[in-house]
């Protein structure tokens, strides 16, 4: 059945192990295979057209897929996002109409926050669209339209493929947006879906990896402080990995845009500090190098997140490396969130803490 755990031992390793194929679907819902275009029904509620700016909030997880999707909506759309967390949305009193439009994200479709950011939106006239993974959820009934993540049931109380699906569905508005607003070619729309359609096997490909990701376990599991660093799309998975290993190995944990390291965290590298790098090798990657390298020259323990490439570019600066397929940039931040959680994922199994149910923390925070 759906809610057991098949050969794993937790439901989390369902999940993520599940992505490859829960990313096919969600793929095939939001792109059309044969004419290699986005294809997002009831898009055109959402007025891409006509916005000067898009509105998206959500909390924990999904409000980090909203980060990424911001770089999306304005690369691939010149379209602004106005992105904040919705326990802080929900309170600033922030000037919203009817000319905006709102797009809130949510596994549950029950989160608190969340949920009083869409009234809020509504109640001043915006439009809402809703990233849901529960379709008969409270937030999927309120919005004006429902953009579904195909993840299936996800059980583990930290976010995985739910994840992973709501950047799938980001991207489709992207580049839905995109083309709408007369900023894509219908050449260049194709290039994009067309390296979309491969994440299911990148993903088969990243988790091929496993077996490197767990000898990392053993080692963290000494720290009592983990760095993540990364740029662009990279940071909000910064973020995403600080997060994860928090919350379920209870090694306090931050994320940080690598560009900020200097101001701030870098007080804190010494031979005790693990730092994950994450950085596939496009635009910016020597910008990246270059922090791994004052990360190195202080004693910092780098584990390097990459491809062929960026692995071959990095100089000796990493003291280990986990690396992926060559990938375009668009998928990349989808495919390197899979070692991101099997990171934190084997760590808390090499340290007993309770995987599925970590402590103090609830899958759907259904009260402020
Ligand atoms: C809780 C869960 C997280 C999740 C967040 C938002 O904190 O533990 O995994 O990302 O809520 O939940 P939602 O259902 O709104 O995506």
């Amino acid at each position: 059945s759906l809610m057991d755990k098949g050969n794993y031992k937790h439901f989390m390793a369902k999940e993520i192990h599940e992505q490859p194929e829960v990313l096919g679907h969600t793929l095939s819902r939001y792109f059309d295979y044969t004419t290699k275009r986005a294809r997002v029904e009831g898009a055109d509620q959402l007025k891409f057209k006509d916005l000067s700016r898009l509105i998206i909030t959500a909390c924990g997880t999904a409000y980090l897929a909203g980060l990424v999707s911001k770089y999306w909506f304005e690369k691939y759309a010149r379209l602004p996002v106005e992105i904040d967390i919705a326990s802080e949305f929900r309170y600033r009193e922030t000037p919203v109409s009817d000319k905006d439009t709102a797009l809130v994200i949510s596994q549950s479709g029950e989160t608190a926050d969340t949920l009083a950011s869409l009234r809020y939106c509504k109640t001043n006239g915006a439009t809402i669209g809703a990233i849901v993974n529960v379709p008969e959820s409270t937030i999927a009934r309120e919005a004006d339209r429902v953009f579904q993540t195909i993840a299936g049931p996800e059980i583990g109380v930290a976010s995985t493929k739910a994840f992973t699906c709501q950047l799938a569905v980001l991207a489709g508005l992207a580049l839905q947006a995109g083309r709408e607003r007369g900023v894509l070619t219908p050449e260049r729309e194709q290039e994009l879906v067309a390296e979309l359609i491969e994440v299911p096997s990148l993903a088969l490909k990243a988790l091929a990896r496993e077996s490197d990701i767990e000898k990392l376990a053993h080692p963290l599991s000494k720290a009592s402080n983990a760095l993540y660093l990364g740029r662009a799309t990279n940071f909000p998975l910064a973020l995403e990995g600080a997060l994860k290993l928090k919350e379920l190995s209870y090694i306090h944990a931050e994320g940080y845009a690598a560009g900020e390291l200097k101001h701030g965290p870098i007080a804190l590298i010494d031979e005790n500090m693990p730092v994950f790098v994450i950085a596939p090798f496009d635009a910016i990657y020597e910008k990246t190098v270059s922090n791994m390298q004052e990360v190195a020259a202080r004693g910092g323990r780098i584990v390097l997140i990459t491809d062929e490439r960026g692995a071959s570019e990095c100089g000796n600066a990493a003291e280990n490396t986990v690396i992926l397929p060559d990938m375009s940039d668009i998928v990349a931040p989808i495919i390197y969130a899979l070692p991101v959680q099997l990171i934190a994922y084997h760590t808390a199994v090499f340290m007993g803490t309770d995987v599925d149910q970590p402590r103090n923390l609830a899958k759907s925070v259904t009260v402020e």
